[in-house]
């Protein structure tokens, strides 16, 4: 009796070790055969093989041309000649091309930048860089997601980090901080998108508006799971590894303030009707919100910057879906504890950091940023925004913004908090 019993317990137990088995036998043979791929062990470069694993699982065919292609990015780094040299040629001719947003915002790139290179400050850099890990190494200085792994972070987190195998470097963007045109840069350097000819774009100033900010024209790593499967954190730490990594922030209010203009003072159908409508039903004594954007405006229905507010510190807005990328913070962006950040740029000293990111890294030659309006941002302006929000209001919104404003190094705004 016991003893068909044990039999009966050990069949089942068999079964289940070989249905087992066959799972992960087939989902191996499924995404991937672990043969080492010949022309990659011979085309692996000595700086790379060491402390890194001799062996890389090959996937399929394009993920092989892929690691090939990743690693010809290491033996060519630096050696960028050739690329974009329209740069050099009659392009800057953007006023009639470019959309109302760009022109609100400043963005123009029809100016030439004049740089005084003594301003070029690589310590400014390094400050930076220690501020940040200091705190983030600081036990007592804590927000959500802090202490979560890289390996923990969820892929449809990863979205804003922009890659460019061609030159090793990733780009973590920030909406609201001079990322159409880094994203132009982007999009230029890894040669991420095709004009209608069948050519990647050279000039930044061609690529139309919709394709910058269309997620298909980049790769970026929540992208990496479709192409390496299970090994897609490995690729990715890899190249964290190996590739310069920057990042552009910017006062987290004036963000605010610059994500409130753009987004709801201008018609802008889509966000009138994911955001704006939700807010003024929400925040307004209004019975019948307009549905589009066209009639609101006629009308004259436009959310307030204190509405904006409300609905930011309201909890409700957080349950329904995370803060779109405009205001998110931008610790939930580019999670700047699990990522190692080589730059950091400013927006208020944009000129000067983006002259000193390309000439760090060897693009200096070929490409020049456009340089920005500067409307130094008075904090009296920044205090008339301010002006119609209760205190408790504020304190709570720095609470929010808090880890972005302790990480980067602004100074919490006192003005905004005298009583
Ligand atoms: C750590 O963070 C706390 C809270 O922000 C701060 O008071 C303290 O000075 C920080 N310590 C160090 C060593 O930076
Ligand atoms: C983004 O680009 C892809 C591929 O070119 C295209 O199919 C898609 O419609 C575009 N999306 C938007 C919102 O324009
Ligand atoms: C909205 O209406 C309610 C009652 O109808 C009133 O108590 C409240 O003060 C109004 N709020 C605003 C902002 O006008
Ligand atoms: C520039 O700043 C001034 C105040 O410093 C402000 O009145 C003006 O509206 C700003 N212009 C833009 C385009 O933001």
């Amino acid at each position: 009796m016991t003893r068909s019993r044990l039999f009966c317990l050990l069949v089942v137990l068999v079964s289940v070790f070989m249905i087992l088995f066959i799972i992960v036998y087939w989902d191996n043979v499924g995404t991937a055969n672990f043969n080492i791929h010949a022309s990659f062990s011979k085309s692996l470069p000595a700086r790379l093989s060491e402390g890194q694993p001799t062996f890389v699982p090959t996937l399929e065919n394009d993920v092989v041309s892929d690691v090939d292609e990743f690693l010809d990015s290491f033996l060519s780094l630096g050696t960028t000649k050739g690329f974009l040299q329209s740069t050099k040629t009659e392009k800057l001719q953007l006023r009639g091309s470019s959309s109302l947003e760009e022109i609100v915002r400043g963005y123009d790139w029809s100016t030439k930048t004049k740089l005084d290179d003594g301003v070029l400050d690589q310590e400014v850099q390094e400050e930076r860089k220690l501020i940040l890990r200091n705190f983030c190494a600081n036990s007592s200085f804590n927000f959500p997601t802090k202490e979560r792994s890289f390996d923990d972070i969820p892929n449809r987190e990863l979205d804003h980090l922009i890659v460019d195998d061609r030159h090793g470097i990733i780009y973590c963007y920030v909406p609201k901080v001079a990322c159409t045109n880094w994203k132009r840069a982007m999009i230029v350097l890894s040669e991420s998108l095709l004009d209608k000819n069948g050519i990647p774009y050279q000039d930044p100033l061609q690529i139309p508006r919709e394709d910058v900010h269309n997620s298909s024209s980049h790769l970026t790593f929540n992208k990496f799971w479709r192409r390496y499967g299970k090994f897609s954190k490995h690729m990715m730490k890899i190249k964290l590894k190996k590739y310069t990594k920057f990042i552009f922030v910017r006062d987290p209010f004036v963000r605010l303030i610059s994500a409130f203009r753009s987004k709801f003072e201008l018609e802008n159908e889509d966000f009138y009707r994911s955001f704006a409508v939700p807010i003024l039903t929400r925040y307004s004594n209004r019975t019948n919100v307009p549905t589009s954007v066209g009639e609101a405006f006629s009308s004259g229905t436009k959310p307030s910057f204190s509405q904006f507010i409300q609905y930011l510190l309201d909890e409700k807005t957080e349950e329904q879906r995370p803060f779109n990328e405009h205001w998110r913070q931008i610790n939930r962006l580019c999670h700047p504890c699990q990522i190692n950040y080589d730059f950091i740029g400013k927006l208020e000293s944009l000129d000067e950091d983006a002259a000193l990111l390309l000439r760090q890294l060897n693009l200096d030659s070929l490409f020049q940023f456009p340089p920005s309006y500067r409307n130094k941002t008075a904090s009296s302006w920044e205090e008339d925004w301010f002006s119609k929000i209760p205190l408790s209001w504020r304190q709570k919104l720095y609470k929010l913004y808090e880890a972005d404003f302790v990480l980067f190094g602004y100074p919490k705004p006192h003005n905004l908090f005298r009583v």
